[in-house]
């Protein structure tokens, strides 16, 4: 199964993502991941990322673009769930093109709904697991704070990641999300038209309830969206 998710930053879709991953053994594609591999190895990918992501912005088509599709090409021959990516109408159209060329078929695309104020109070109360970046840990939200300094399901060391405490890069991210004329949601809705001509499909699930119920949400949903 082939799957795209989208939600804005902070919505939960590495969250739902990984889930999905683990339920149906898909590889999971995430363009910000990517990223933070090639940061934290200091390649020169990495270092022209960091001025990007630091701020808040894209990082530019000419360099996310093939790294993705390569990326789909080598680790999604038995299925993935494609993640951070598309995030604006030109990366979409690119993608579809390639899936098209590859001979790929897009199963499913989901979008998470979730407003900005929640979704940026999420992001700034996020903590990584350093043992499993899944993990989900937040200050701000009971069911999943931390215990003490250390990773509730673990123990593990945890971490800030630095993208996360610039409110005005966060604002930044959200306003390319929220973007329906170029942005990220004009990506989704590109996939939602796909899906009303009937070549792909196309779910919605409510983010702003706890994980577990979104999750239960979404599988019933892609159940019944693959029948
Ligand atoms: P990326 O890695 O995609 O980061 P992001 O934009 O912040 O989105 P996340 O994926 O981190 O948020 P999420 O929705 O997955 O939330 P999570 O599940 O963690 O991108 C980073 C940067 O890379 C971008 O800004 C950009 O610069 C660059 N980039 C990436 N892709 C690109 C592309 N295609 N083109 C150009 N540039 C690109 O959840 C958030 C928190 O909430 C966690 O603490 C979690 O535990 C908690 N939580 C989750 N669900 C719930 C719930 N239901 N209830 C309560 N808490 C919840």
């Amino acid at each position: 199964m082939n799957v795209l998710i989208f939600g804005p930053n902070g919505s939960g879709k590495g969250t739902q993502g990984s889930l999905l991953k683990k339920k149906f053994n898909l590889a999971h594609i995430e363009s910000g991941a990517i990223f933070r591999e090639h940061i934290k190895n200091g390649t020169e990918l990495g270092k022209k990322a960091k001025e990007y992501i630091d701020k808040g912005e894209l990082v530019p088509d000419e360099i996310t673009i093939p790294m993705v599709l390569e990326t789909l090409k080598k680790q999604g021959k038995d299925g993935w769930l494609l993640d951070g990516f598309p995030r604006n109408i030109e990366q979409a159209k690119k993608l579809w093109e390639a899936l098209q060329e590859e001979g790929m078929k897009l199963d499913l695309v989901v979008e998470i709904k979730l407003d900005r104020e929640t979704a940026k109070k999420r992001i700034m109360g996020r903590r990584i697991c350093e043992n499993d970046p899944n993990h989900p840990n937040n200050i701000y939200i009971d069911a999943i704070k931390p215990i003490g300094d250390r990773c509730r399901i673990c123990g593990g060391v945890l971490k800030i990641r630095s993208d996360d405490q610039d409110e005005a890069a966060i604002n930044k991210r959200h306003d390319i999300y929220y973007d329906t004329k170029t942005g990220t949601l004009a990506a989704a809705y590109y996939f939602k038209k796909l899906a009303e001509e009937g070549k792909t499909k196309y779910i919605e699930v409510d983010g702003s309830r706890d994980i577990e119920t979104i999750k239960q949400e979404l599988l019933s949903k892609i159940e019944a969206a693959l029948k």
